[in-house]
């Protein structure tokens, strides 16, 4: 039997199949020849990780190091500084060469010891010298930027990637680390490029758009928008044709292409779905089968955002459910939207978008505030459909011309 080229639950690999995004995977190699710094911003379940992964598999295809870290679970400076000295390790396996190259690096003196557990000797660090976590980040920072140079081979390039960057905002309020990676990437030679990545992206501008800040016109900004329809049509086909000799209807790949709003995981997913029903063929016609998938997956993803959502305060969750049902809401101080659409004074609805914007929820555009992601528009739009309405919704949408 086939594996299942619809890769859900975790990020794809380089190899895995993956739909697309040649422009940005273009951009982002010629950005790594030419170090310059570029930081991928979108809502969560994009495929930031994804598109990385294949980038950075096909620099490690021509010769390039990379390292790839996700500061997701980095709660403190000394955590941070524990991710890049374990990247440090990783970098070049042989410990030797390691050694010497960390003995060049003044402040940090790596000491081989064994461990009396396990006998394994292990390699450590003694940081005694730079007390203060900060410097020992600085260090360890400069160590790994500094590698392709300080390490043999003039062909040594380096390429960092770090994922959830926007969580050394949340480690340290006042921005301080960011003037650390920020300067010590400043040094950087032509063979070292950093990424970084996120997905809060109201705090991600904040640390490289707004004038004041670190990054501003230090990294160049790249957002990451949903997949194009024609690229999810060619990808799906493709995939069914090769792994199991199925021809999938056009229509019916539009159709779920549209319910979902383009939303790069929900499509995976709902595909992957698809790809393990048995007795496929006989399946995949009718709407019916879609229909149960489709509506399986919104239920679930109506739960995921609910239990997100019950942290917003109660004023914020009522604007997002009446800019779901309006948007684009161009005059959100109107009558019909402030006292109609959501029953509010100027004041509380002033904090709500304010909410909504911090938390990524909303966006404005030029014709109005929208939900921000698609899968969570659908998913307030059925807000209070019982699951026989929600298959009606589901069917038409599935079914309507464009
Ligand atoms: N280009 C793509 N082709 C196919 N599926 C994708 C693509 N990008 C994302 N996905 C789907 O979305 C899921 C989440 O991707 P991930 O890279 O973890 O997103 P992010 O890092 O932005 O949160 C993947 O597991 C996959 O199912
Ligand atoms: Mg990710």
């Amino acid at each position: 039997m086939s594996v299942n080229p619809f890769i859900v639950q975790r990020p794809i690999k380089y190899g895995e199949p993956f739909c697309n995004r040649k422009g940005e995977m273009a951009q982002l190699e010629s950005a790594a020849k030419r170090s310059e710094a570029i930081c991928i911003l979108s809502i969560r379940r994009f495929g930031k990780t994804s598109l990385i992964n294949q980038v950075a598999g096909h620099l490690e295809d021509q010769g390039w190091i990379t390292v790839r870290l996700d500061l997701s679970r980095s709660f403190s400076v000394a955590s941070l500084v524990k991710e890049f000295e374990t990247a440090l390790l990783a970098i070049k396996g042989r410990w030797e060469r390691l050694i010497g190259h960390l003995k060049s690096v003044s402040t940090i003196r790596p000491q081989l010891s064994m461990d009396p557990m396990t006998s394994q000797p292990s390699l450590s660090f003694d940081f005694s010298r730079p007390r203060d976590e900060m410097n020992a980040l600085r260090h360890v920072l400069e160590a790994v930027v500094s590698f392709p140079e300080k390490t043999g081979g003039d062909e040594t390039r380096l390429c960092l990637v770090l994922d959830e960057f926007q969580n050394i905002r949340k480690i340290d309020p006042k921005g301080r680390l960011e003037w650390i990676f920020r300067s010590v990437f400043q040094e950087r030679s032509q063979r070292f490029v950093p990424f970084l990545l996120g997905s809060e992206k109201h705090l991600l501008r904040l640390m490289v758009q707004e004038e004041s800040s670190a990054f501003f016109k230090g990294v160049t900004p790249m957002e990451l928008d949903v997949l194009p329809e024609d690229e999810v049509v060619d990808f799906v086909t493709s995939q069914f044709q090769r792994g199991l000799k199925l021809k999938m209807p056009e229509s019916r790949i539009r159709g779920v292409y549209r319910i979902f709003g383009g939303h790069p995981f929900a499509i995976n997913w709902f595909w992957a779905e698809m790809w393990s029903l048995e007795e496929r063929s006989k399946y995949l016609e009718p709407i019916e089968t879609y229909v149960q998938v489709a509506v399986r997956i919104i239920l679930n993803q109506r739960d995921y955002y609910e239990a997100i959502n019950s942290k917003l305060p109660l004023g914020a969750r009522k604007v997002l459910l009446a800019i779901a049902e309006h948007e684009p809401v161009a005059k959100v101080f109107s009558k019909d939207f402030m006292v109609n659409a959501c029953g509010m004074s100027q004041g509380s609805l002033q904090s709500a978008l304010k909410v909504l914007i911090e938390e990524d929820k909303i966006k404005k555009t030029s014709r109005g505030y929208i939900v921000n992601d698609p899968l969570e528009r659908l998913a307030l739009a059925v807000a209070d459909l019982d699951e026989d309405e929600l298959k009606i919704f589901v069917k038409a949408r599935i079914e309507q011309e464009e």
